[in-house]
């Protein structure tokens, strides 16, 4: 490949680890857009991944990021070894740093969705290899990179945008809090009381250069003043399916129709990470509407996740 404006990520992050989004600087992070927003144009990736293997671990069910994760690695010309709660029994079958330290000497890198961020730093340190957060609960890195590549198509630009969150104050609205910084957004993250994001997280990740701000409120309508992205996540997450009735309840006041839509500016964008639970956070109206972006969103994932790879996995610069 040949290009210019990512030409640095493809050397910047190769070799390293992805475990948040806090952990690119805003070059970064532009050039990982630029490289998927060039790679989605039809550039060639080529096979950087050629006679490579790269494990994904799926303690939690997936179908965007397994998929997208799984044709990227393929298109790369690498080989994706999907594995499951059932074949790795994390910290049960075999500790943690086991498991690490075996499937480095099987594989070149690791994806991996599981539960605990503990766990996800405990394989990085025992791997030598790359590891890709594909979501813990506290954070979904790859799934902000691909809606930061959605904004900015949607918008034109990324500094500045306005951005609101509607839903659990949990992982992939940590991941938009550190975003945040990132690329300079004005955020406003909205939760039923009791919802909140961490205040400790909080402040650590809105608490360094270079910028951006977030704003924290129960008050949907303070939300949306002058919003340009309106975002949702389901309102019960994975693992959590013991405390749905609740959840409808306190969230109910925060969904996603056709009425907030009225309350918020004209033209306003709908963006949801997705899998919908329809009915709940978002109306059908809404999710089939003339503002939803969702399912760009969802084909971003692609784009992203084969930037990232060939990032990660690629040769220095050609
Ligand atoms: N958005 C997302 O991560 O979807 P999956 O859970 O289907 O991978
Ligand atoms: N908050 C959701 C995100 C799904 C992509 C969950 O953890 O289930």
């Amino acid at each position: 490949m040949s290009g210019s404006g990512w030409r640095h990520v493809v050397a910047a992050l190769r070799g390293r680890d992805f475990l948040a989004v806090a952990d690119l600087s805003p070059a970064d992070l532009h050039g990982l857009l630029d490289l998927a927003a060039e790679l989605k144009a039809g550039r060639d990736p080529g096979v950087p991944l050629a006679r490579r293997s790269v494990a994904m671990f799926f303690l939690r069910p997936s179908n965007r990021t397994r998929v997208s994760f799984e044709a990227a690695i393929h298109r790369l010309g690498g080989h994706p070894i999907a594995l499951f709660d059932r074949e790795i029994e994390l910290g049960r079958r075999e500790s943690v740093s086991d498991v690490g330290r075996i499937l480095d000497r099987y594989v070149d890198g690791l994806v991996a969705r599981i539960p605990s961020a503990r766990d996800l730093l405990g394989l990085a340190a025992s791997m030598n290899g790359p590891v890709i957060n594909a979501m813990t609960d506290q954070g979904h890195p790859c799934q902000i990179l691909a809606d930061c590549l959605t904004v900015r198509e949607a918008l034109g630009r990324l500094e500045g945008a306005r951005l609101t969150f509607v839903g659990d104050g949990n992982n992939v609205c940590n991941s938009w809090i550190e975003a945040a910084r990132v690329a300079e957004l004005d955020l406003r993250v909205v939760t039923p009381p009791g919802y909140e994001p961490n205040r400790r997280d909080l402040d650590r990740m809105t608490g360094a250069a270079p910028g951006g701000q977030v704003l924290v409120t129960n008050d949907l309508d303070e939300g949306l003043t002058g919003t340009e992205v309106i975002y949702t996540d389901v309102w019960t997450s994975m693992g959590q399916e013991d405390q749905h009735e609740d959840r409808r309840q306190d969230f109910g006041p925060y969904q996603i129709n056709e009425d907030v839509l009225g309350r918020a500016p004209a033209g306003v964008r709908v963006m949801h990470c997705l899998p919908a639970h329809r009915g709940e956070e978002i109306t059908d109206a809404v999710m089939d509407g003339p503002q939803a972006i969702v399912f760009d969103q969802a084909e971003n994932r692609y784009w992203v996740q084969l930037a990232l790879l060939t990032s990660i996995f690629g040769p220095e610069t050609t």
